[in-house]
């Protein structure tokens, strides 16, 4: 892949956009489904969407010639259902509940919306066809979205969560939602990213590149897997963030992109972000209580892992 490749892909990465996974079924009964963020709104009267598949998806003739499919907005905690219909040469629709409506599409059962689609129109679209769909059913549920930015997977939680100015601090009354673990450290967490992320940014890196190279600070050789799972990343994103950085010799990507470790201009890179980190979170907590906490929440990942 050449760099300007991967600077288009890291560009349109930064639109946010929902994720999907549309489905149908191949003239002879084979059930087909793939994740997708092209979706996107064409025409109100009559109602029409988009969305657009690559050319060499497994999937991609049977969505081609499909006279109906279904496309599935995702909710916030499908995010692991996201990643199977990402992935190539698994049996997608294993241990995934679904029906099949009456025209033999396959149906999640749990999404935000669903729209039934008739095939309208495939444009070609240069290595992807450009698939129009004219909605003939709708469904709705009362669930948060799935949000992805950026190769990373996020919630509409941090959008919709109002941020209180000064004068309206006193409005914030106790309710039971403050004692729920969740509710607390999203909220910590937003309110003390908003400071750090800025000085990430203003040192020229940006977020997930920050996470990439703190999890590598130290003479650590981390897998593939292990840097995934640290830095929110989806496999594609996250290759070509490695690809970006090894090539300014911030990291040193080896055994097929299997292992990653990091470099000493990486290190130097991101040194004075961790004490600047501490210093902001100083101002949040004293010592004492950020160790505890800490601990304690290292403790909450291990079980939750
Ligand atoms: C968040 C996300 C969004 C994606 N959006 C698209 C998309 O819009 N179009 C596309 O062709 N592939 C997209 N992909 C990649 C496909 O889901 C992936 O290539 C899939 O495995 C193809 O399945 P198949 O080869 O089994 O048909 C996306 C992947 C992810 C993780």
């Amino acid at each position: 892949m050449t760099m300007d490749d991967r600077e288009f892909r890291t560009a349109l990465s930064s639109f946010a956009t929902g994720v999907t996974v549309v489905t149908a079924a191949s003239a002879d009964g084979i059930d087909a489904g793939m994740t997708a963020s092209s979706f996107n709104s064409v025409s109100m009267n009559p109602p029409l969407v988009l969305w657009s598949v690559t050319k060499t998806a497994g999937s991609a003739e049977i969505f081609r010639h499909a006279r109906h499919y279904a496309i599935h907005v995702l909710a916030a905690d499908q995010q692991a259902l996201a990643m199977r219909f990402a992935t190539t040469g698994i049996d997608k629709f294993d241990g995934v509940a679904v029906t099949h409506d009456p025209h033999g599409v396959p149906v999640l059962e749990h999404c935000v919306a669903r729209f039934d689609c008739r095939q309208w129109a495939v444009y070609e679209g240069g290595d992807h066809w450009i698939i129009v769909g004219e909605v003939l059913g709708l469904h709705k549920a009362n669930a948060d979205t799935l949000v992805f930015c950026e190769g990373a997977f996020g919630t509409v939680n941090s959008i919709r969560q109002p941020e209180l100015d000064d004068d309206h601090r006193e409005l914030d009354t106790e309710s039971p939602v403050d004692h729920l673990l969740l509710y607390n450290l999203s909220r910590a967490y937003r309110q003390m990213s908003r400071q750090f992320h800025a000085s990430v940014r203003e040192s020229g890196l940006t977020v997930p590149q920050w996470r990439i190279l703190a999890s590598l600070y130290g003479s650590v050789t981390r897998d593939f897997r292990d840097l995934q799972d640290r830095t929110f990343l989806e496999p594609e994103s996250l290759r070509d963030a490695l690809a970006e950085l090894s090539s300014a010799g911030l990291c040193q990507v080896a055994e097929g992109g299997e292992q990653v470790h990091g470099t000493e201009v990486g290190h130097e890179r991101v040194r004075h972000l961790f004490e600047l980190g501490r210093e902001q979170e100083l101002a949040a907590a004293d010592e004492q209580t950020l160790s505890t906490l800490i601990e304690q929440l290292s403790q909450v990942v291990k079980n939750t892992t």
